[in-house]
Protein backbone atom coordinates (compact mmCIF):
# COMPACT_ATOMS: atom_id res chain seq x y z
CA UNK A 1 0.00 0.00 0.00
CA UNK A 2 1.51 3.69 -0.81
CA UNK A 3 2.21 5.45 2.59
CA UNK A 4 0.65 8.07 1.36
CA UNK A 5 -2.78 5.81 1.31
CA UNK A 6 -1.75 4.11 4.20
CA UNK A 7 -1.63 7.40 6.32
CA UNK A 8 -4.80 8.59 5.33
CA UNK A 9 -6.54 5.58 6.23
CA UNK A 10 -4.73 5.73 9.64
CA UNK A 11 -6.41 8.85 10.14
CA UNK A 12 -3.61 11.28 9.12
CA UNK A 13 -5.41 13.85 7.68
CA UNK A 14 -6.44 14.38 3.87
CA UNK A 15 -3.72 12.47 0.97
CA UNK A 16 -2.34 15.89 0.24
CA UNK A 17 -1.69 16.24 4.09
CA UNK A 18 -0.56 12.86 4.16
CA UNK A 19 1.60 13.70 1.31
CA UNK A 20 3.39 16.43 2.55
CA UNK A 21 3.69 15.16 6.12
CA UNK A 22 5.95 12.16 4.36
CA UNK A 23 8.11 14.79 2.13
CA UNK A 24 8.58 17.09 5.43
CA UNK A 25 10.55 13.84 7.17
CA UNK A 26 8.31 12.76 9.63
CA UNK A 27 7.65 9.34 8.75
CA UNK A 28 9.54 6.48 9.60
CA UNK A 29 9.90 2.70 9.93
CA UNK A 30 12.27 1.03 11.99
CA UNK A 31 14.17 4.69 12.89
CA UNK A 32 14.88 4.71 8.93
CA UNK A 33 12.70 8.08 7.70
CA UNK A 34 10.67 7.68 4.39
CA UNK A 35 9.97 10.62 2.80
CA UNK A 36 8.53 9.10 -0.54
CA UNK A 37 4.82 9.38 -0.01
CA UNK A 38 4.49 7.23 -3.24
CA UNK A 39 6.69 4.40 -1.81
CA UNK A 40 4.78 0.49 -1.30
CA UNK A 41 4.74 -0.51 2.36
CA UNK A 42 3.67 -3.78 3.66
CA UNK A 43 0.77 -2.87 6.44
CA UNK A 44 0.90 -6.32 7.57
CA UNK A 45 2.43 -5.95 11.28
CA UNK A 46 3.44 -2.71 10.56
CA UNK A 47 4.66 -0.52 13.38
CA UNK A 48 5.19 3.55 11.77
CA UNK A 49 6.63 6.65 13.36
CA UNK A 50 4.73 9.93 13.05
CA UNK A 51 6.94 12.98 14.47
CA UNK A 52 8.68 10.43 16.45
CA UNK A 53 5.69 8.23 17.81
CA UNK A 54 4.87 5.13 17.32
CA UNK A 55 1.49 4.12 15.65
CA UNK A 56 0.86 0.10 14.90
CA UNK A 57 -0.87 -0.21 11.55
CA UNK A 58 -4.49 -1.75 12.26
CA UNK A 59 -6.83 -2.05 9.41
CA UNK A 60 -9.53 -1.37 12.20
CA UNK A 61 -9.00 0.14 15.18
CA UNK A 62 -10.48 -1.55 18.10
CA UNK A 63 -9.75 0.66 21.56
CA UNK A 64 -10.17 -0.03 24.95
CA UNK A 65 -11.27 3.48 27.23
CA UNK A 66 -11.00 3.91 30.93
CA UNK A 67 -13.69 6.15 31.04
CA UNK A 68 -13.45 9.15 33.74
CA UNK A 69 -16.89 10.78 34.93
CA UNK A 70 -17.91 14.16 33.44
CA UNK A 71 -17.52 13.00 29.93
CA UNK A 72 -20.17 12.40 27.10
CA UNK A 73 -20.24 9.51 24.76
CA UNK A 74 -21.37 11.28 21.80
CA UNK A 75 -19.29 13.15 19.29
CA UNK A 76 -21.65 16.05 19.43
CA UNK A 77 -21.73 16.54 23.22
CA UNK A 78 -23.42 19.01 24.70
CA UNK A 79 -22.49 19.44 28.47
CA UNK A 80 -19.75 17.90 28.86
CA UNK A 81 -16.36 17.14 26.83
CA UNK A 82 -16.59 14.20 24.38
CA UNK A 83 -14.79 11.13 25.29
CA UNK A 84 -13.07 11.32 22.10
CA UNK A 85 -11.03 14.79 23.91
CA UNK A 86 -8.88 11.96 25.16
CA UNK A 87 -8.03 10.32 22.42
CA UNK A 88 -5.91 10.85 19.76
CA UNK A 89 -7.13 13.16 16.71
CA UNK A 90 -6.62 10.11 14.18
CA UNK A 91 -9.39 8.40 15.69
CA UNK A 92 -11.93 10.69 15.18
CA UNK A 93 -10.57 11.07 11.77
CA UNK A 94 -11.29 7.52 11.51
CA UNK A 95 -14.58 7.75 12.57
CA UNK A 96 -14.04 5.79 15.91
CA UNK A 97 -17.32 5.22 17.82
CA UNK A 98 -18.29 4.33 21.17
CA UNK A 99 -19.59 0.49 21.83
CA UNK A 100 -22.91 1.58 23.21
CA UNK A 101 -22.90 4.74 26.02
CA UNK A 102 -22.19 5.36 29.21
CA UNK A 103 -23.43 8.22 31.24
CA UNK A 104 -21.51 11.02 31.57
CA UNK A 105 -21.43 10.40 35.15
CA UNK A 106 -20.68 6.52 34.60
CA UNK A 107 -16.86 5.95 34.63
CA UNK A 108 -14.90 2.50 33.47
CA UNK A 109 -14.92 0.16 30.20
CA UNK A 110 -15.99 2.09 26.78
CA UNK A 111 -14.92 0.19 23.38
CA UNK A 112 -14.44 2.35 20.17
CA UNK A 113 -14.24 1.31 17.25
CA UNK A 114 -14.69 2.31 13.53
CA UNK A 115 -15.56 -1.55 12.76
CA UNK A 116 -19.40 -1.28 11.59
CA UNK A 117 -20.00 -4.75 11.88
CA UNK A 118 -18.12 -5.29 15.59
CA UNK A 119 -20.39 -2.39 16.50
CA UNK A 120 -23.79 -3.93 15.31
CA UNK A 121 -23.05 -7.36 16.59
CA UNK A 122 -21.60 -6.11 20.40
CA UNK A 123 -24.77 -3.72 20.25
CA UNK A 124 -27.16 -6.27 19.15
CA UNK A 125 -29.57 -7.50 21.71
CA UNK A 126 -29.58 -11.20 20.29
CA UNK A 127 -26.12 -11.61 21.45
CA UNK A 128 -26.63 -11.02 24.94
CA UNK A 129 -23.02 -10.10 25.60
CA UNK A 130 -22.99 -9.31 29.68
CA UNK A 131 -22.00 -6.61 31.15
CA UNK A 132 -20.90 -5.90 34.32
CA UNK A 133 -21.44 -2.50 36.66
CA UNK A 134 -20.17 -2.17 39.96
CA UNK A 135 -22.88 0.15 41.85
CA UNK A 136 -22.68 2.27 45.06
CA UNK A 137 -26.30 2.65 46.52
CA UNK A 138 -27.59 5.70 48.23
CA UNK A 139 -29.19 2.68 50.87
CA UNK A 140 -27.96 -0.86 51.65
CA UNK A 141 -29.72 -3.05 49.09
CA UNK A 142 -32.34 -5.41 50.93
CA UNK A 143 -32.53 -9.15 49.65
CA UNK A 144 -36.00 -8.93 48.76
CA UNK A 145 -34.67 -6.01 46.45
CA UNK A 146 -31.95 -7.94 44.94
CA UNK A 147 -34.37 -10.70 43.86
CA UNK A 148 -36.77 -8.35 42.29
CA UNK A 149 -33.86 -6.90 40.18
CA UNK A 150 -32.90 -10.39 39.15
CA UNK A 151 -36.85 -11.74 38.38
CA UNK A 152 -37.16 -8.09 36.34
CA UNK A 153 -38.44 -4.71 36.92
CA UNK A 154 -40.87 -2.83 34.69
CA UNK A 155 -39.62 0.57 33.21
CA UNK A 156 -41.36 3.26 32.73
CA UNK A 157 -41.40 3.26 28.67
CA UNK A 158 -41.79 -0.78 28.16
CA UNK A 159 -43.48 -2.65 29.32
CA UNK A 160 -40.65 -5.59 28.41
CA UNK A 161 -39.39 -6.49 32.35
CA UNK A 162 -35.98 -5.79 32.64
CA UNK A 163 -33.68 -8.22 34.20
CA UNK A 164 -30.46 -8.61 35.58
CA UNK A 165 -28.77 -11.88 35.21
CA UNK A 166 -26.50 -11.69 38.19
CA UNK A 167 -26.63 -9.47 41.51
CA UNK A 168 -24.23 -10.08 43.42
CA UNK A 169 -23.74 -7.74 47.05
CA UNK A 170 -20.02 -7.03 47.52
CA UNK A 171 -21.37 -4.94 50.47
CA UNK A 172 -24.57 -3.67 51.90
CA UNK A 173 -23.91 -0.92 49.65
CA UNK A 174 -21.96 -2.25 46.52
CA UNK A 175 -23.48 -4.35 44.24
CA UNK A 176 -22.12 -5.92 40.81
CA UNK A 177 -24.62 -5.93 38.58
CA UNK A 178 -24.57 -8.04 35.03
CA UNK A 179 -27.29 -6.95 32.25
CA UNK A 180 -27.39 -8.39 28.65
CA UNK A 181 -29.25 -5.26 27.33
CA UNK A 182 -28.21 -1.76 27.03
CA UNK A 183 -31.38 0.69 27.44
CA UNK A 184 -31.38 4.11 28.38
CA UNK A 185 -30.22 4.57 31.70
CA UNK A 186 -31.37 0.91 32.57
CA UNK A 187 -29.03 0.42 35.83
CA UNK A 188 -30.18 3.71 37.33
CA UNK A 189 -33.75 2.99 36.66
CA UNK A 190 -33.78 -0.13 37.58
CA UNK A 191 -32.27 0.59 40.81
CA UNK A 192 -34.94 3.81 41.19
CA UNK A 193 -37.86 1.00 40.35
CA UNK A 194 -36.95 -1.31 43.54
CA UNK A 195 -36.75 2.14 45.68
CA UNK A 196 -32.85 2.57 45.92
CA UNK A 197 -30.56 5.34 44.26
CA UNK A 198 -27.53 5.04 42.53
CA UNK A 199 -24.51 6.88 43.67
CA UNK A 200 -22.07 5.76 41.83
CA UNK A 201 -21.99 3.76 38.44
CA UNK A 202 -18.46 1.64 37.02
CA UNK A 203 -18.56 -0.26 34.31
CA UNK A 204 -16.31 -3.27 35.31
CA UNK A 205 -16.36 -6.13 31.95
CA UNK A 206 -17.91 -6.50 28.98
CA UNK A 207 -18.34 -10.50 27.56
CA UNK A 208 -15.42 -11.54 29.03
CA UNK A 209 -13.09 -8.35 29.35
CA UNK A 210 -12.13 -6.82 32.31
CA UNK A 211 -11.30 -3.21 32.67
CA UNK A 212 -7.59 -3.38 33.41
CA UNK A 213 -6.58 -3.13 37.08
CA UNK A 214 -3.73 -0.77 35.75
CA UNK A 215 -5.26 1.58 33.11
CA UNK A 216 -5.92 5.18 34.81
CA UNK A 217 -9.03 6.67 33.88
CA UNK A 218 -8.67 9.04 30.81
CA UNK A 219 -6.57 6.57 29.10
CA UNK A 220 -6.80 4.37 26.35
CA UNK A 221 -5.36 1.02 25.00
CA UNK A 222 -5.12 -1.10 21.93
CA UNK A 223 -7.58 -4.47 22.13
CA UNK A 224 -5.32 -7.16 20.62
CA UNK A 225 -6.91 -10.28 19.07
CA UNK A 226 -6.76 -12.21 22.53
CA UNK A 227 -9.17 -9.48 23.90
CA UNK A 228 -11.59 -9.61 21.19
CA UNK A 229 -11.33 -13.48 21.66
CA UNK A 230 -12.41 -12.51 25.78
CA UNK A 231 -15.18 -10.39 24.45
CA UNK A 232 -16.80 -12.60 23.12
CA UNK A 233 -15.89 -15.12 25.86
CA UNK A 234 -18.95 -15.18 27.81
CA UNK A 235 -21.59 -15.10 25.21
N1 LIG B 1 -26.94 2.13 33.00
C1 LIG B 1 -27.03 3.42 33.40
O1 LIG B 1 -27.97 3.80 34.09
N2 LIG B 1 -26.05 4.26 33.01
C2 LIG B 1 -24.99 3.89 32.28
O2 LIG B 1 -24.11 4.71 31.97
C3 LIG B 1 -24.91 2.53 31.87
C4 LIG B 1 -25.91 1.68 32.25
Amino acid sequence: MQIERLLQQQGFGTRKACRSLVRRGRFAVAGQVIDDPFRDIDPAGLVFTVDGQDWPYRDKAVILLHKPAGYECSTRPRHHPGVHTLLPPQFLARNVQCIGRLDADTTGLLLLTDDGPLIHALSSPKRKVPKVYRVTLRHPLEEAQRQVLLAGVVLNDDPEPACAVAAELVDPHTLMLTLTEGRYHQVKRMLAAVGNRVEALCRVAVGGLALPADLPPGTWRWLDAADLERLWSKT
